[in-house]
């Protein structure tokens, strides 16, 4: 794949890429038209780094890492790009090698509702040994000590006593640790969460940001997180990928975007942090809602909302440039 030379299409020097994602485009076939939800999304995640996919709701965050692991259903369809891990293109394999070989054994995924991806019949306990049964084939007393071990690990009290209790038995952020320790148990290298924290209160927000970041240096991770708060990637992630109407429009160091942010969809987003009130998390600086994915125009797809758009913005398409050093941003306009 790439050498130590090249360079990854957001600008990072990929010598130790992960995951490669080149001009995604995934579609939706629905009654009103298609709506064109990936317009040609590019990223990359290096091995041991925290990048962070950023945008308000409707932005096609979760329709990235749906396509990424390979699951997009009807109406949904991938029409064009590339998803590389470790250089092997995930878009070609089937769903049993996806299923077998990368799911849930290479990556692993967190999503925002734990209760939903935890099943209620079982102990907590049972259900994080039997991913180390089955996926790393270990017998059932090392799959029992290991599981007592992870949750240790991610920080459940008394972990030995809570192996034989309920789902419904944990609070959110228990649950929310359990579904951690439960991906760890395959060993991944790359841990993929989707709004992980977003229904927790924010205490507890900031306990389990810590602990990814604590399972990364521990264990190796790299991770892929998506939020629609900023003060989440900037508590978390090495670099951010702001995503607007399924459009990349800015990539950087999180120090670099957060301080100087180039886009003007960027600047509202940074503008609006320190007016988020705790509750309230809607980026309400930026007037306007998210485009309509259903014939968009063809140029910037925050055309509608730019306080600088130009004319000429709504059908051209601005590509990805670098504006500062190792900043990308996709505007002709700054
Ligand atoms: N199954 C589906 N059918 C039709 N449209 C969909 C489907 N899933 C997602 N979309 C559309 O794709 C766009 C991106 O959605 P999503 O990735 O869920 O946004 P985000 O995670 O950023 O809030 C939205 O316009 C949404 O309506
Ligand atoms: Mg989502």
């Amino acid at each position: 794949m790439s050498s130590s030379t090249e360079q990854g299409r957001d600008g990072r020097e990929n010598a130790d890429t992960l995951l490669e994602v080149s001009d995604l485009v995934t579609q939706f076939e629905t009654y009103r038209g298609t709506v064109e939800a990936l317009d040609e999304v590019s990223l990359t995640v290096g091995e041991n780094e925290i990048v962070g996919i950023v945008g308000e709701s409707g932005c096609g965050k979760s329709v990235t890492v749906r396509s990424i692991l390979q699951l997009i259903r009807e109406p949904g369809r991938i029409v064009g790009g590339e998803v590389a891990y470790h250089g092997r293109d995930l878009l070609e394999l089937s769903d049993k090698q996806m299923r077998d070989e990368i799911r849930g054994t290479e990556l692993a995924m967190i999503f925002q509702n734990p209760t939903n991806a935890l099943n209620p019949a079982y102990t907590v306990g049972h259900q994080i040994a039997e991913v180390a049964r089955e996926v790393r084939g270990v017998g059932d007393e090392e799959a029992r000590s290991r599981a007592i071990e992870l949750m240790d690990d991610v920080g459940i009290p008394k972990a030995e006593e809570r192996y034989g209790d309920y789902p419904h038995e944990f609070s959110g952020g228990m649950k929310q640790r359990v579904l951690i320790a439960k991906s760890l148990a395959c060993q991944p290298n790359l841990l993929i969460a989707d709004e992980p924290t977003t229904a927790l209160d924010k205490t507890t927000e900031a306990q389990l940001l810590d602990l990814v970041d604590e399972m990364r240096e521990e264990y190796g991770l790299s991770v892929l997180i998506i939020t629609h708060d900023l003060r989440v990637i900037s508590r978390l992630c090495d670099r951010v990928v702001v995503m607007y109407a399924g459009q990349i429009v800015e990539t950087g160091s999180t120090r670099d975007v957060i301080k100087n942010p180039v886009h003007p969809y960027t600047k509202g987003l940074v503008e609006a942090i320190p007016r988020l009130g705790d509750e309230q998390t809607d980026l309400e600086s930026i007037d306007g809602t998210v485009l309509d994915l259903v014939d968009p125009n063809s140029g910037c797809r925050f055309y509608e909302r730019c306080p600088i758009a130009q004319e000429h913005c709504r059908d051209e398409k601005p590509a990805l440039e670098e504006k500062e050093p190792e900043q990308y941003a996709a505007c002709f306009e700054v």
